[in-house]
């Protein structure tokens, strides 16, 4: 698996712990930088990481910023990227489980260091789904292109609630 990172200023720090943990697990990645603190703008950032997922240079993104919000924001621009801004394990394994997604976005000034690391290794190590969730993700990638596909209604009303679905 190959993994391409990037930030910003306000997750550089952040950043330099993902790696040393992504280094520990002898993990193949590559940062797009930055790598000082001096202020730069995320979408640049996210522009980089995010075109080399969608063109299956690399696997899975991981960009830091600081809510994670803006680099969520700005990956999903990005055709073929599905970024998943979380904020706790499950989120990072439900991203990964349910909606394939295949960039992580970690906001350093809104998480610790333990939550983020603990995001990264669920993010990494959970499988997509399939089934049911193949069929809601295809229809995101229609949604992509402008089209929407007809909803198509599997479950009752009450069951739709069910988290489990
Ligand atoms: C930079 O100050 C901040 O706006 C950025 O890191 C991020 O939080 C944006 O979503």
């Amino acid at each position: 698996m190959r993994i391409a990172l990037g930030s910003d200023h306000a997750g550089v720090e952040l950043k330099a712990r993902v790696v040393k943990a992504l280094d520990d697990r002898h993990l193949d990645y590559h940062d797009f930088g930055p790598s000082t603190g001096s202020p730069v703008d995320y979408p640049d950032y996210a522009a980089r990481v995010a075109e080399r997922v969608a063109s299956g240079e690399f696997d899975q993104g991981i960009l830091i910023c600081g809510t994670g919000v803006g680099m969520a924001i700005a990956a999903n621009k990005i055709p073929g990227i599905r970024a998943a801004h979380v904020v706790d394990r499950d989120g990072a394994r439900l991203s990964r489980e349910h909606n394939d997604a295949n960039v992580l976005t970690l906001g350093a000034r809104t998480t610790s260091v333990e939550q983020a690391l603990d995001m990264v290794d669920a993010f990494l190590t959970t499988p997509f789904g399939g089934g049911r969730h193949q069929r809601r993700v295809d229809k995101i990638m229609a949604l992509e292109g402008g089209r929407s596909v007809p909803t198509t209604r599997t479950v009752s009303p009450v069951q739709d609630v069910d988290p489990q679905r």
